[in-house]
């Protein structure tokens, strides 16, 4: 007579593939700052590969970041009525508009460039949204030459972020389709 498996093992075994099926699990990595972007690029790639939604692509970004280097806070603000406007981020709650050309969000959006503060309060006309923020890197997304959002990183260590944190971030953003 054929082995009769217990019900309760095809229920178990339709669960854990359903998890399966579903997990979007990140893998980390400990190592240089180079070795934890290098694996997590391809991740994102994953991530953002046939979804076209942009606030779960933007959420999914910043809760990879979070995850992998658990800086104090990383998000991004997306342009608005000519404002930025805070969208999808991880950690403490933040200022929820921002200026053209005020603080080092506004002032990369109007230069198009990245800027790497390494002491916030060296900075002129910085916006503490946290008080704990004492470094800061803010990427501009560009589409079709003009910004359509940036992404900050704010640091509760001095001069925490590079060069190298630059390339690959600004390699992160080239992967949004907004
Ligand atoms: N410090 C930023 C404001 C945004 S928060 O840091 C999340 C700025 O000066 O633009």
């Amino acid at each position: 007579m054929a082995f009769k498996r217990p019900h309760r093992f095809y229920y178990f075994d339709s669960q854990v593939y359903n998890f399966r099926g579903m997990a979007e699990d990140l893998t980390l990595v400990r190592g240089t700052k180079e070795d934890q972007y290098l694996s997590l690029i391809p991740q994102l790639e994953g991530l953002l590969d046939g979804e076209v939604d942009l606030i779960a692509n933007l959420a999914n970004i910043t809760a990879a970041l979070k995850e992998q280097f658990h800086w104090l806070w990383i998000g991004f603000y997306l342009v608005k009525d000519n404002q930025l406007v805070l969208g999808p981020f991880q950690g403490p709650v933040a200022c929820t508009r921002i200026q053209k050309g005020k603080g080092v969000c506004g002032t990369s959006w109007t230069k198009k460039q990245t800027l790497i503060v390494p002491d916030v309060e060296s900075f002129p006309g910085h916006i503490a949204c946290s008080s704990l923020s004492r470094s800061e890197i803010v990427v501009p997304v560009i589409q079709h030459g003009d910004v359509v959002a940036v992404l900050d990183a704010d640091s509760e260590h001095l001069n925490h972020f590079d060069d190298t944190d630059q390339y690959f971030l600004e390699k992160i953003v080239s992967l949004i389709r907004f």
